[in-house]
């Protein structure tokens, strides 16, 4: 069976091939645009995606060797994400179904992050926890089986992948913000300076990320404009460094807790050196095996969608022409 998967809730704009679950094509195209600005527009996303999606479509075709007309099924993030955005994708993928006569799914985004690891690892077999950390979710969610799951935490505020989004604005490093604070932090020192842990010991699974981003805000107003520049690789560090340990604390106390000896992280975050070191240290202090995506499989991608598509398909689940667009549904749910 051969799927195309297709994703837009953000900004990629991305399209993928998977045939008997797996990959043979996996075609992103990151919208460069929102540079200039900081961070995404949602607008702005909505018309480059407008623009791009046939001809990622067609890229991810060519790549595989095949035709539109060969392929079995679609499976297309609907939910949640930029509402625009998501329409995009969403609308390209119905008329393609109709054209072709071929059935469609529509994909929760974060059960597609949920996914990613499945894509190069399919001998793995739930139940585990999963950490998921993007620009719009920090979640823990218990993966009992595919399409069983159960949420064991989640920010109460904002997302982790937003925090670096933000420090890195203040520190003045360009966007995106994330990939960019790891690069810095490679040559700085985690330990220069402490920036708090939030609810470490909240007696919960929950995160808050708010509080740290005012916690740097606060710290570099203390230092000149010099200052920062002098130590931006200690400050980028020390911020990654709490960050990481807040997430990894709080994933390896939830996998105990539960009696889980598998983590998997996914999600833009997942691609943070730091974190991955981090994780992978102290999970196997406690005998627990930690695992995360390749990189390009932690952020936005439409393999994950094609994987977690094919999964439901198998369960039987379709959508229909009535299929839309949903800004925020949770996981459990
Ligand atoms: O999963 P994703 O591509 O899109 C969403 O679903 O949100 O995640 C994007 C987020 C952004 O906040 C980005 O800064 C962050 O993931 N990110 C990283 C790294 N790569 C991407 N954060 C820290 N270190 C990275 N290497
Ligand atoms: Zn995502």
């Amino acid at each position: 069976m051969k799927i195309l998967g297709i994703e837009s809730s953000c900004d990629e704009t991305a399209a993928a091939i998977l045939e008997d679950g797996k990959i043979i094509s996996n075609i992103i195209s990151s919208q460069l645009i929102h540079k200039t600005f900081g961070g995404v527009v949602p607008e702005l996303a909505s018309r480059a995606h407008q623009k791009l999606v046939s001809q990622v479509v067609k890229q991810a075709l060519d790549e595989a060797k095949i035709t539109k007309e060969e392929i079995d099924a679609i499976a297309v993030t609907n939910r949640p994400g930029l509402v625009g955005a998501l329409l995009v994708g969403v609308n390209f993928a119905k008329a393609l179904s109709l054209g072709l006569e071929i059935p469609i799914v529509g994909v929760h985004h974060i059960e597609g992050h949920m996914h990613a690891y499945f894509i190069e690892n399919p001998e793995l077999k739930p139940p585990f926890l999963t950490l998921v950390v993007s620009g719009g979710h920090t979640q823990l969610v218990h993966f009992k089986d595919f399409g069983e799951y159960e949420l064991v935490g989640q920010t109460v505020d904002d997302a982790a992948g937003e925090a670096f989004d933000k420090v890195a604005k203040m520190l003045g490093i360009e966007f995106p913000g994330g990939p960019n604070v790891d690069k810095k932090a490679k040559n700085g020192n985690p330990k220069a300076y402490r920036f708090p842990r939030p609810m470490i010991d909240s007696g919960n699974f929950n995160f808050s990320f708010s509080g740290m981003k005012t916690a740097v805000r606060v710290f570099l107003q203390s230092l000149s404009k010099i200052e920062i520049e002098e130590n931006l690789e200690d400050i980028a560090a020390s911020f990654q460094e709490a960050v990481a340990d807040i997430l990894v604390i709080k994933s390896i106390k939830a996998a105990k807790e539960l009696k889980l000896n598998k983590i998997v992280v996914t999600g833009g975050v997942a691609a943070n050196s730091r974190l991955r070191s981090l994780m992978f240290e102290r999970a196997s202090k406690n005998g627990i095996e930690a695992m995360f995506p390749k990189p390009v499989f932690c952020t936005d991608n439409a393999a994950m969608i094609a994987f977690c598509g094919w999964k439901l398909i198998q369960k039987g689940m379709k959508s229909d022409l009535k299929m839309t667009a949903h800004p925020s549904v949770s996981i459990a749910q």
